[in-house]
Parts: structure tokens; sequence; C-alpha cells
């Protein structure tokens, strides 16, 4: 079979076009930049560079393939994931490249066209299983979701004869998956990065499951319709965390609080459902079995297969904690001064001291300003402290040290402003602080090995 897939370069995508070439199917792969295209080459897959935005450019790449597959998506870093418009370009992928693909499809007389989707988009069902007709919340990234579910279904209703096939993904795990990499490195910190109740569901399935699926779905025994792929048995968060925990040769590890659930809005809201999702009725239709049956039997080896853990560069938790401890201040001052300029002016820093309002009069504008500054410099400290790494923590300790070292300086030249000598030494012994900590970051980082450079300047498949 001739099979056309988007996303071939993927997590997903390269594990899927590998069986597809092994099984003996002749693909063609999009590939964005020359070192993709070399990669799918050396792997037997024919590589071809279009704009998937482009519905004429996409109708001429498919042309002559009997099946198509959707595998392309665009999910933002863990760390983004809740932040406005972090999302866009995967819901611009999920809608307008399911329709050229389905377009193209279609023109071109494929009879197959496979969809990727999410298995995370149930309502919350708490211990009670789910399968595909199960209630679907369609709130956040669910809702372009569902549009590309809707494309594959308008495959199956327009094609002579042909099928469209969604298959609705649990959370990956793969070695060399993003979301899996910063899973087992906090898992190594003590810390289980599962959202939601102790006892609710999540679904899961290996990348390397997932791309058995989805080599199964272009078999013509595969009907048209919508699949759950995931793993036979869904944890709770607590088994969930066990299995890692072991994999990772701890004890036990802490799932993370509430709040963190509440913090992302409806994203992180969709990720804590408990959702204990089947497979049963992929499994039937196409004799799919996940190698890893649950979670515990997949940790252990994604684990082993991923390594030890790179050493940590000297000094890698002091310097972290330095800059946590400075942005977390610089993001408390920011909140405040933001959000209520006046009591931030006439209070500062509390407790009957008065460090602001004694030097000049008040003007929100400038206090407001002022606050959202800080919480910039704040989301850069905190950045650099959770993921480390040279160039991170260097470009947080320079852009705090822009902000920190005149103002040391402006208070350092007027000690006369205020009153008495205690807030005299509390003030400038504080900013200090944070001149001593981003220079400390600086000298101790100044020595570690250079950060990896990102896969657009390397070229490089890592993900
Ligand atoms: N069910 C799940 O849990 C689930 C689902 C999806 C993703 N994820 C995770 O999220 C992480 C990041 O995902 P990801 O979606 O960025 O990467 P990914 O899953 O590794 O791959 C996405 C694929 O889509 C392609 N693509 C993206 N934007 C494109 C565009 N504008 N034009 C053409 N092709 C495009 C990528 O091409 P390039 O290689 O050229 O970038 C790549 O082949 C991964 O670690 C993955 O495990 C999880």
């Amino acid at each position: 079979m001739k099979v056309f897939v988007a996303g071939a370069t993927g997590v997903l995508g390269r594990r899927a076009v590998a069986r597809m070439v092994a099984a003996g199917h002749e693909v063609t792969g999009v590939a964005r930049t020359p070192e993709k295209a070399a990669s799918l080459r050396a792997i037997g897959v024919t590589p071809v560079t279009v704009d998937v935005f482009d519905a004429g450019a996409v109708k001429d790449a498919v042309a002559g393939h009997d099946a198509v597959c959707n595998l392309a998506t665009h999910i933002p870093p863990t760390l983004m994931a809740a932040m406005p418009g972090s999302w866009a370009q995967n819901d611009r992928i999920r809608t307008e490249v399911s329709r050229n693909l389905v377009d193209a499809a279609l023109v071109t007389g494929a009879t197959r066209y496979v969809q990727e989707s999410i298995a995370f988009l149930y309502a919350d069902e708490g211990d009670g299983w789910l399968d595909e007709d199960s209630p679907i919340v369609p709130v956040g990234y669910v809702e372009s979701t569902l549009v590309a579910e809707a494309e594959a279904a308008r495959f199956t209703a327009t094609s002579a004869g042909g099928a469209g096939v969604v298959l609705r993904f649990g959370l990956f795990h793969g070695p060399d998956s993003n979301s899996t990499i910063e899973t087992v490195a906090l898992a190594r910190r003590g810390i289980a990065a599962a959202v939601g109740e102790p006892d609710a569901y999540q679904a899961f399935v290996t990348t390397d499951d997932a791309a058995a699926a989805v080599l199964a779905a272009l078999d013509e025994g595969v009907g048209a319709g919508v699949y759950n792929v995931v793993d036979d048995e869904p944890l709770t968060r607590t088994d969930y965390a066990a299995a890692l925990a072991g994999a990772v040769g701890r004890s036990s590890l802490r799932l993370p609080p509430k709040v963190a659930t509440k913090l992302g809005g409806s994203k992180t809201g969709l990720l804590g459902r408990s959702q204990r999702v089947s497979n049963r009725r992929f499994v039937a239709a196409s004799g799919w079995r996940p190698s890893s049956p649950s979670a515990r039997e997949a940790w252990p080896k994604i684990v082993a297969e991923m390594g030890e853990p790179p050493a940590q560069p000297r000094l890698s938790g002091f310097v972290r904690a330095a800059l946590a401890s400075v942005g977390a201040g610089y993001a408390l001052l920011g909140a405040w001064a933001l959000v209520a300029p006046q009591g931030f002016f006439d209070t500062f820093p509390g407790g009957g001291h008065h460090w602001v309002d004694v030097d000049g009069p008040f003007n929100e504008h400038l206090v407001r300003d002022f606050g959202a500054l800080n919480l910039a410099v704040a989301f850069v400290l905190l950045v650099a402290a959770v993921k480390g790494g040279r160039t991170l923590v260097r470009t947080a300790a320079v852009a705090s040290l822009l902000w920190s070292a005149p103002h040391l300086a402006y208070h350092l030249a007027h000690t006369d402003v205020l009153p008495g000598l205690a807030d005299r030494v509390s003030n400038l012994s504080s900013l200090a602080l944070t001149v001593v900590l981003p220079v400390a970051a600086l000298v101790i980082s100044q020595r570690w090995p250079a950060s990896p450079k990102s896969p657009a300047v390397a070229g490089a498949m890592v993900r």
C-alpha cells in the first residue's frame, strides 16, 4: 500500500513509518528540514517537503497514495501549556491540516484516512470504564481535536467506500518524548507529574504501542470509526506514581498538590479527570495488543531505555535554588505592585515599615509597570530554576542583574531616604542578595557543559 504520512518525523510518526516500511508499505513522509528528510530516507521512507497548510500543494503531494495518516501535532512544552495562545498552532494543525489532507485523500481516491486524536477528552466518570461512546467535554484543545475527528468522518461519508479511522491515544510514554523526559526528571526528584485526585484513573500508551496501532489501522479489516488506543489497565494516580517510583529507584513519589490542577485551568483540568479508558473496541477490530499492559510494565522498560541521567553540573542544586529564591521574591513583589499599586506604595515592605512612599509621590502607572516588569524577570528566573542548563541559567542571571544591580546602586546612593538604621540594613542586605545570588550563578555555571543546541539549530531529531 502507498501511504502518505504527515507528522512522520515526530515522536509517534517516526516509529509508525518505520513499522510501515517493515510491513512492506511504500511510505512518503512529510519532512520540514533537509536533516529530517535524510533521517526518513535512511529508514526507507520517501521524504517530501510540503507546506501542510497549503491545500493545493497537499493535493499534489498526496496524489497517488492509497492511504493518508495525519500524525502531525504541535503540543506546547509543559511549562507553556497554560499560557494563552500556546495551543494555537496545534489547533491550526488539527483543523486546517486535517481538512487539507482529507480533501487531498478524496481527490486522489485513497481508501483509508487515519487521524491521530486523544483519549483524554472524556468526562470524568470516576472508576467507571469509558468507551468511545462515553460523554466528551469539548473544552480547550479538545475542540480542535473534535474538528479533526469530524474530518475523518467526512472522509468515510464522502469517499467511495473508504474508511476514516480515528485513533484516540492515551498519554504517550516514550524514552524520547519530551513529556516523558520531564516526568522521569521530576520523578528522580521525588515528584510524580500526575495532576488530579489520588484515586483518579489516567490512560496511557507507549509510543511503540501507539505506532503499532497506526500500522494496524491501515488494515482494511479495521472498519471506519473511532477507537481508543490505550494500554489494558489504566492506573490510578497513586498506582501510577508507585510504578514510576519503582522504575526510578525510589520508594515513593509525592503527587502534586490539588492547586496544580487548578492553576493550569481547563488544560490541566482535562488531564486531572478520572478517565478509565477501555481499548476493547480497537483490540477486537484489529487484533492489536499493547506490549506493555499498563504503566507498571511500561515504566521500567522506558527508564532503562533512557539510560542513566546525565550527571548534574557542579552545584546545580545551589544555583537553581538561588535563582528560584530571587525569582520567587520578584514574583511576590511584582504581583503585589501590579494588583494593588496603592497598597504596595503605601505599605511596602509591610510590618509598619515604609520603603517606597518615603521617596517621592505615588504614580500608579509607574508602580504597575514596576510590578509587571518584576513578574517578567521572575518568570525567566523560575523557568531557569526548573529547567536548568547553562544557557538558560546564565541568561536568567544576566536578566536579573540588569535589573537588580542598578536598583542596589540607587539605594546605596540614597540611604538617607530610609528613616532608621534597621530599615537601611535590611533594605540593602535584601537588595545585595538579589545581586550576589545571580553573580554566584554566573560564576558557578561558567564551567558547566554547554547546553545542547535546539533541534532547529542542530537539525537533530531529538524531541
Ligand atoms: N497523546 C499524547 O500524549 C500526545 C499526543 C501528541 C504529542 N504528545 C507529546 O507532546 C510532545 C510534543 O509533541 P509535538 O506535537 O510537538 O511533537 P511530536 O509529537 O514529536 O511530532 C509532531 C509531528 O508533527 C509535525 N509538525 C508539527 N508542526 C508541523 C507543521 N506546521 N507542518 C508540518 N509538520 C508539522 C512535526 O514535524 P517536525 O518534526 O518537523 O517538527 C512532527 O513530525 C511529544 O513529546 C509528544 O510525546 C503527546
